[in-house]
This record gives C-alpha cells, structure tokens and sequence, in this order.
C-alpha cells in the first residue's frame, strides 16, 4: 500500500512496482476519475468532491474497494494506491485483508517540490501515460512525447486546489501514519529522490517482507 501526499509520486511508484511484481495497480484516484468521466451514478455522486480537492466519504471509498479486492486478478495480492486515507480507512482495510500480510510505504515529499511537480503534470488523452512537461515550454501546446496525443492538465491540478489538496491531506495524514507507524511492515522512503531510486527502495522494503 503506497501513501503520501498529492504528488509524492504514488501512481508513478505504483505503476511500477505492479508491473515488476505482476500484481494490478488499484488507484482509488483512478476509479473515481474514470467514473466522473463515464458519467455513472458514482461519477455523479463524487465529481464535484473530486475537482475540488475534498475527500469522497469514508464508507463509499471502503465498499468500492472492498469489492475491487474480491475480483479474481486481486486474490494473490496488489498494489493500493490512494487508500486508505484516513485512520477509518485504515481500521476498514484491516477487515478486508490481513492486517499482516499488508506492507506500508509511506512516500515523502515537501510542498514546494509537490506544488512544483503538479503544476507540471499532464496526462495524455490517447495513450493515459502521466508525464511532467518543460517549465520551458508551452505546457498547453506540447503534445504527447510517446504518441502524439493532447496533454491535459488533471481538473485537480490547478494551483488552487492543489492548496486544498494538501490541506486536506495535512488534516489526515497524522492520524493515518500513527496508525501503520508501529507495525514492521511499516517503511517511510523519501520521494525526492530520483524515481529510479524510490523505486529501488520500495522493492527493497516489499522483498524484505513478502511472503
Ligand atoms: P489521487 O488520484 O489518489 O490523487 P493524490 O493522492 O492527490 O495523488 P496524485 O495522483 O496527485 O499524485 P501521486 O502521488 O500519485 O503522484 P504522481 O505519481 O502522479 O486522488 C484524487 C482525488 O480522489 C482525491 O483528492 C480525493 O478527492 C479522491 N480520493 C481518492 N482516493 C480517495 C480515498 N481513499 N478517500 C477519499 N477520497 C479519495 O506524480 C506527480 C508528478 O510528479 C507527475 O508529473 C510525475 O511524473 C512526477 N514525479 C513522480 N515521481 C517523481 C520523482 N521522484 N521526481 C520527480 N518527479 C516525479
């Protein structure tokens, strides 16, 4: 389970370490993305939580990923990312899988850099990669490096919610980290390193206690 503030680096980590453990990525981001853009009833429910930098209710977070969990491809294991994000998230999870066999990276990163690295994100619309453009450049202008495809800025991204996301995030974080700080299982790794460093140092901790 990978946690941390907006832009510590989760999803990139997330992506892959589920690619090198052959496990699939579960982005709570990601599922209430895709559901605001489908437009579904969840979509509906959240969409304005999301783009505000809120935090979507605790017992409807829990039962989606409740359900994700029981889906075949997750009975060996995967790579949450996004949840929990509070401590009743938290006490929620310990009840859907075994509280021991969880590993915990606690990803670090400053506001500065995060406010830095989020004004430089954009995702592509055709190929999905997420990807941080030139402060040199146009961001607005520049397509996809990989494909071609239209960068787009995340509706959260912009600086002001990004404010609000990391005040949302300070007012959980503590209770959050106290709760998993105690347990073996429990790494913080400093996600201001290189991203092939972070990555080396979370398969360092997961291979240290995989079963
Ligand atoms: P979510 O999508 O989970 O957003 P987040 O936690 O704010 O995290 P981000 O996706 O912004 O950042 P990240 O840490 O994944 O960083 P990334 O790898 O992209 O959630 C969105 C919203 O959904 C929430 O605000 C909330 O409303 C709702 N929600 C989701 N889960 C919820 C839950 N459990 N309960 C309630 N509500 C929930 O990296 C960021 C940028 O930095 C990228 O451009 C990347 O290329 C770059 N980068 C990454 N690593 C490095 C590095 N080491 N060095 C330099 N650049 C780097």
């Amino acid at each position: 389970m990978l946690m941390g503030p907006p832009g510590s680096g989760k999803g990139t980590q997330a992506g892959r370490i589920a690619e090198r453990y052959a496990l699939p990525h579960i982005s709570t981001g990601d599922a209430l993305r895709a559901a605001v853009k489908a437009g579904t009833p969840l979509g509906q429910e959240v969409g304005a939580i999301v783009a505000s930098g809120g935090l979507v209710e605790d017992a409807l977070m829990t039962g989606i990923v409740r359900e994700r969990l029981a889906a075949a491809d997750a009975r060996a294991g995967c790579i949450l990312d996004g949840f929990p994000r509070t401590a009743a998230q938290a006490a929620a999870l310990d009840s859907i899988v075994d509280p021991a066999a969880l590993i915990v990276v606690h990803l670090t990163a400053d506001d500065e850099e995060i406010v830095r690295r989020l004004g430089a994100r954009r995702v592509c619309d055709a190929c999905t990669l997420t990807q941080s453009v030139s402060p040199h450049t146009d961001p607005d202008r520049e397509a996809c490096p990989y494909c071609g495809g239209n960068l787009s800025r995340r509706a959260d991204d912009h600086p002001e919610t990004v404010r609000r996301r990391l005040q949302t995030y300070a007012a959980q974080a503590a209770p959050l980290i106290a709760f998993y700080r105690e347990r073996p299982t429990f790494a913080a790794i400093d996600g201001l390193q290189r991203p092939d460093r972070v990555t080396a140092d979370v398969c360092r901790h997961v291979d240290r206690w995989r079963a």
